[in-house]
């Protein structure tokens, strides 16, 4: 029902100075547990791939359309943003695939290389009507090894914002890609500098090694979309290595969609269409032995 665009989400976070999240799905678990937290929480939310998940699935489009299937039955807006592409290619095959956005990043090029790029890519996506979001500062981390120490000049990102026409920037105001810990201590007068120099919204990368008062803090500041990714990947890994929990989708499928695995009399297929397991289970005298574990046949 409600797949929307990252630059409806991002420009009404602005006008109002509030955040918006963005979290990093890295496969339909991720997407539908990022879905029910919004849906709980009743928030709009940005569900972003990054390139290094597209590479690790050896594609964008299994899950994207997986999230967009998510997204268009979601009872909150959502929309899916391409991250960290430095790919050019990739950009495209997103926008073909339905994302509203991407993030191009050229930020380990020289300046005048991620400019000359970058203002090549948003010419390209804006003709497509697609939101661009890129870097200038190279937020540390993502080679694993934190680098809080760079930070984005207010002056040069105001030139960098004019001279390629994106529509956000992402920069470094203290925190790094990766942290686990969440004791980044962020740079509020940088934050609230580039606020005023720079006329398009602000992408704070690496939040998961803030604390959430520093988020609020930055949000006030002047930051408009919040990127967290490692955080949800430390709760996921740690659910996944607990012998005690059962495999759980964030966003368990209805009752209708779970199809039985069966054993014994007859062909064992369940009827087309929509059925109640149970129902069926019932009428075929319990013939079932086996269901289908929830991670299969959903
Ligand atoms: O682009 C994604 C984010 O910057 C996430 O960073 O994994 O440190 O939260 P994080
Ligand atoms: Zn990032």
């Amino acid at each position: 029902m409600t797949l929307t665009t990252t630059a409806a989400l991002v420009s009404a976070a602005y006008q109002e100075g509030r955040g918006v999240a963005a979290f990093n799905a890295i496969n339909l678990e991720t997407v539908e547990a990022i879905t029910a937290g919004a849906e709980a929480a009743n928030l709009p939310v940005i569900v972003q791939i990054s390139e290094n998940a597209v590479r690790y699935h050896g594609g964008l489009a299994p899950l994207a359309q997986a999230a967009i299937a998510v997204a268009s039955s979601s009872t909150i807006p959502i929309s899916l943003h391409l991250d960290h592409a430095t790919d050019e290619r990739l950009v495209g095959i997103a926008v073909d695939l339905g994302f509203s956005s991407v993030m191009y990043d050229a930020s380990q090029l020289s300046y005048a290389d991620n400019l000359t790029r970058t203002a090549a890519v948003t010419r390209r996506c804006h003709d497509r009507g697609a939101h661009v979001e890129a870097e200038l500062g190279a937020v540390g981390g993502k080679s694993g090894v934190h680098a809080p120490g760079v930070r984005t000049d207010p002056q040069q990102a105001a030139a960098f914002v004019a001279s390629t026409g994106i529509d956000a920037l992402a920069v470094a105001v203290g925190s790094s890609h990766k942290m686990t810990t969440r004791d980044a201590t962020l740079d509020e007068a940088l934050i609230s500098a580039i606020r005023r120099t720079v006329d398009v919204p602000l992408v704070l990368h690496g939040s998961s090694g803030v604390s959430d008062d520093g988020l609020r803090a930055a949000i006030a500041a002047g930051m408009t979309k919040i990127n967290v990714a490692t955080q949800l990947n430390k709760a996921f890994t740690a659910a996944v290595r607990d012998p005690r929990r059962r495999p759980r989708a964030g966003r368990p499928a209805p009752l209708s969609r779970r199809r039985p695995r069966c054993h014994g009399d007859g062909d064992g297929t369940p009827p087309d269409g929509d059925f109640s397991p149970i129902e069926w289970k019932r009428s075929h005298n319990n013939k079932i032995v086996t269901p289908a574990p929830l991670d299969t046949e959903l």
